[in-house]
């Protein structure tokens, strides 16, 4: 265990909270990475500064400030509505502490959270939540199914070998076949129970290999462009698994596409992000890219869930595996569609978790 103590100054620039602190004239003595990132501004050019005069529209937070250095007392406002230099408004919870000496306030600390961030973690959570009881009773069906379904296979081949009549062998064969085709739809539901085996994994070779692997399923040659990041780590993770995920979006794209179609797939280093409550100082991003015609819309808000398919022959497990095998390596995955693309981003943490 370390015992270095840390200074205050490190301390703040570590932390994921926005913090500002104000002089007795409410200007600007320093604000943290954290701040400079959430209201998009640089601190060498605000340090000094008015709220007002680096974040005009910020009147109810400059109103919140005041308020507290006059009361001498902390103030909390969830709502705190600011516009932001680059003209996007951002809603933050905003907590506001006055530093006290001898009873006058002669500094003010402003604590801020972005809610829209704090909403989506919650959202997100609530359905992870969702679709982690959708799988357990998918899976529970599943188990119920393949135990009786080596009986059922095993006696209608029992059945085959005592039928004289050749033409009655057919309906046995019926039998077998769709029992092996049940219990291949089984396993696939079964699949992803195991803990990641983790190795060294370079993303971008292994996104080479399944785009071999999916250019070997279809005859024509598919057209995917790269905008691969070269800085990006190595991650630590399962190479079976990842490869699993990959198959199953890239899939996905080039099923989608038909054979003129175009696929991107890119991949960046995301700093300080967020995936699922947990914080990541380093996160991979890759994004998958499809100019085909999106998911339908009648199952948008549901292709995670196991057993949602918009297509004809398709088992409607491949978007749930892909999820459940991120979940595992504490990543994620969501669809979005922008400029007529259909964009999987998945996120992988590259670093340990901060909580
Ligand atoms: N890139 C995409 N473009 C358009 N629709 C997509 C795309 N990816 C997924 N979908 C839609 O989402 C549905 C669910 O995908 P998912 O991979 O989970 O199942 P599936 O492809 O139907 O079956 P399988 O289990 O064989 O993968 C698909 O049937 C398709 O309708
Ligand atoms: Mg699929």
């Amino acid at each position: 265990m370390s015992t270095t103590q840390l200074n205050p100054a490190t301390l703040l620039e570590n932390i994921n909270t926005a913090v500002l602190v104000f002089d007795d004239d409410l200007k600007l003595l320093s604000i943290n990475a954290a701040g400079e990132n959430l209201l998009s501004v640089s601190g060498k050019q605000v340090l000094g500064l008015q709220p007002q005069e680096f974040l005009p529209g910020a009147v109810q937070f400059f109103a919140n400030l005041k308020r507290t250095q006059e009361e001498s007392r902390p103030y909390i406002d969830w709502g705190v509505e600011i516009n932001l230099q680059n003209h996007k408004t951002i809603t933050v919870g905003c907590m506001i502490t006055p530093v006290l000496e001898n009873d006058v306030c002669v500094q003010v600390i402003a604590e801020l959270i972005d809610s829209a961030s704090f909403t989506r973690v919650m959202r997100e959570e609530s359905i992870t939540a969702v679709y982690d009881t959708a799988r357990k009773s998918l899976k529970g069906i599943a188990h119920e199914i393949k135990n009786p379904l080596g009986g059922l296979r095993g006696a209608a081949q029992l059945l085959e070998r005592e039928l004289v009549d050749v033409e009655l062998k057919e309906y046995t064969q019926i039998i077998i076949k769709e029992a092996d085709r049940l219990r291949n739809l089984v396993d696939r539901m079964l699949v992803h129970d195991s803990r990641p085996q983790l190795t060294e994994v370079n993303l971008h070779e292994l996104l080479e290999y399944v785009c071999d692997l999916v250019q070997a399923e279809v005859e024509s040659q598919m057209n995917i462009t790269r905008d691969y990041d070269p800085s990006l780590p190595l991650l630590q993770g399962d190479r079976e698994q990842l490869i699993q995920v990959f198959i199953n979006v890239i899939r996905n794209a080039m099923q989608a596409i038909g054979s003129d179609g175009h696929i991107w797939l890119r991949t960046r280093i995301r700093r300080r992000c967020t995936i699922r409550q947990h914080y990541y100082k380093l996160v991979a991003q890759i994004d998958i890219l499809d100019d085909g015609p999106g998911i339908p819309a009648d199952i948008e808000h549901e292709v995670f869930y196991p057993l949602i398919t918009g297509r004809a022959e398709g088992t409607g497990l491949g978007l749930s595996i892909a999820q459940s095998l991120l979940q595992l390596h504490g990543g994620a995955i969501s669809y979005s569609r922008e400029n007529e693309q259909t964009i999987f981003k998945i996120l992988l943490p590259l670093s340990q978790k901060h909580d």
